[in-house]
């Protein structure tokens, strides 16, 4: 494809995704949708999102064969992973940014689905589950629950991802501890978790510049097809600076976690139906605080 395609399947894509892919696409290439890894301090954000995946790629375990990458935005890691032998489906519901994907991975558009994890139901079962910054737009009990039923006993759930430290309902991200909870509670142990929130947050600040240093060239491409350009990108560049600052007090962080499914039967008691009760409030106060 040449950059006149590119920039015009960006530009069809579904907001905020346009604006990721047009600030990795000013960055060098479009391929992840995702943080980077910066141990050295002076990659570009393009190496450092390699750095990171190849992280990820290192916490699967050699058991697995068959990989469901929920949430695989434009399938770089799909196309990495299937390259290296494992038989890997991709779900997501941005069908706009699927068609990316699938024009610029022609090999695997075939395994590409367009659905949401909460309602993907399927009879071929899983080794794995990879949420690559996607299992922030699920909230914790789904992910698990349905992990129960995707994933065959012995299977594993890998999760890189932002996290909410605090209790308080108006941050964003799934938070930590109910994480924790509802792994258990589906009957999933913990593996390995490690808290990279330093080695990533350079991610934050090199996209937080692109957004403020080169508006002018994202409303040469997006004013005249988004409906309301101005307020998008203005709504996008704030919650960028307002999250930043959430980071910086401590109540959001970035980790990796390796659950395994255990074989065992896992019985709920009053305190999960409690804890499901209290989420569910939680839920009904976001909504009315808008
Ligand atoms: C930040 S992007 C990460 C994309 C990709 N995993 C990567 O690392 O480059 C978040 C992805 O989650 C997907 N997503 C959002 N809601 C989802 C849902 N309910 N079920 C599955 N995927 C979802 C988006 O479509 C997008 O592909």
């Amino acid at each position: 494809m040449d950059d006149v395609d590119i920039l015009e399947l960006i530009k069809q894509t579904e907001n905020p995704y346009c604006y990721y892919l047009y600030a990795a696409y000013l960055e060098g290439k479009m391929e992840h949708l995702h943080y980077g890894y910066f141990d050295l301090g002076n990659e570009t954000l393009l190496q450092a999102q390699e750095k990171l995946t190849q992280l990820v790629k290192s916490q699967i375990p050699p058991t697995t064969r068959r990989i469901l990458d929920s949430g695989c935005g434009v399938c770089r890691t799909m196309c990495d992973l299937t390259s290296s032998g494992y038989d890997v489906t991709g779900i997501s519901p941005q069908h706009n940014v699927l068609q990316v994907a699938r024009k610029t991975y022609p090999a695997i558009a075939d395994k590409i689905v367009t659905a949401r994890y909460q309602n993907f139901r399927s009879e071929k079962k899983f080794d794995l589950i990879l949420f690559q910054e996607s299992s922030q737009y699920i909230n914790a009990f789904s992910i698990f629950r349905n992990a129960a039923k995707l994933l065959d006993a012995g299977g594993h759930i890998l999760i890189c991802d932002e996290v909410r430290y605090s209790s308080d309902v108006k941050l964003a991200f799934n938070s930590k501890d109910e994480m924790l909870f509802f792994a258990a509670m589906f009957g999933f142990g913990l593996l390995y978790n490690r808290d990279i929130t330093e080695k990533v947050l350079p991610s934050r600040k090199i996209l937080v510049s692109i957004f403020n240093n080169r508006r002018n060239e994202f409303k040469a491409q997006f004013a005249a097809t988004r409906v309301d350009f101005e307020r998008e990108f203005s709504q996008l560049a704030a919650g960028w600076e307002s999250e930043t600052e959430i980071f910086g007090k401590g109540l959001y962080g970035y980790e990796v976690f390796l659950f395994k499914k255990l074989d065992r039967k896992v019985r709920h008691g009053p305190v999960e139906f409690l804890k499901i009760f209290e989420l569910y409030m939680r839920k009904i106060k976001r909504q009315i605080a808008g």
